[in-house]
């Protein structure tokens, strides 16, 4: 679509992204996290904004500047996260968790600081699965027609990878970047392709997350009607 088009396709729509990477504690100093900087999240808020849409940005533990224009929640686990998307999908005409979402938690959190003990080994940690926020969602729509949108960083066969977690998740369209040849974590760039519950596949050249953020924009748009 062109620039005049987009412009505010998204005008009464409101729109949930979550960005970030959750935080799982061990104890108060310590916890289980991952790289994910919140760029592509908060690039796909600001893309949002500029479209006319409200929103909802459930942003785990980014350092980014909040979007103008956006509601910014802040959590910082996984099961945190679940209650701040499920609550603001309630009116939602579209959701896109590009979150890295942590898959487990440790099973037991330290009231006080973990100390080590002269002659012990340390204690193993056990961990215990987290809510999958996408597939919930997708599985108990809040509204008929919301959009839903996953992301998923694959290796070896890449497509063949998406197009089986796209099935799993039971989301509209899957966002599938392959890792490895240009990093993604903390970069500028994106490189993807858009997986379609109804088979399409829309690949995204490398280049910056803001074309990444309108190309998935201009399909939740199409699909919106
Ligand atoms: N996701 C989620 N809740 C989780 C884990 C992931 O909502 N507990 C979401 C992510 O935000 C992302 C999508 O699911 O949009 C795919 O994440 P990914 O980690 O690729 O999927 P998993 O099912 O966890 O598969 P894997 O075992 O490959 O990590
Ligand atoms: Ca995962």
């Amino acid at each position: 679509r062109s620039t005049e088009e987009r412009r505010q396709d998204l005008a009464g729509r409101h729109v949930v992204v979550s960005a970030g990477g959750t935080r799982e504690p061990l104890d108060p100093v310590r916890f289980l996290g991952n790289r994910s900087s919140g760029k592509q999240g908060y690039a796909l808020a600001r893309a949002a904004v500029a479209r006319g849409a409200r929103v909802t940005l459930v942003s785990a533990n980014s350092e980014l500047s909040d979007p103008a224009g956006a509601d910014v929640v802040r959590v910082g686990t996984a099961v945190q996260l679940r209650e701040a998307v499920v609550k603001a999908a309630a009116d939602a005409d579209a959701v896109v968790m590009a979150a890295a979402v942590a898959d487990f938690r440790p099973a037991k959190y330290a009231e006080g600081k973990i100390k080590k003990r002269d002659g012990q080994e340390p204690e193993p940690i056990v961990l215990v699965r987290n809510p999958d926020v996408l597939a919930e969602i997708s599985a108990d729509r809040a509204r008929p027609g919301q959009i839903i949108v996953g992301f998923a960083a694959e290796t070896d066969d890449v497509l063949a990878n998406g197009r089986a977690k796209l099935a799993r998740k039971g989301c509209d369209l899957l966002v599938v970047n392959e890792v490895g040849e240009h990093k993604t974590f903390g970069s500028e760039a994106n490189e993807a392709v858009v997986l379609a519950a109804d088979g399409t596949e829309t690949p995204v050249p490398y280049g910056p997350k803001e074309i990444l953020a309108d190309t998935v924009w201009d399909l939740v748009a199409g699909r919106l009607g």
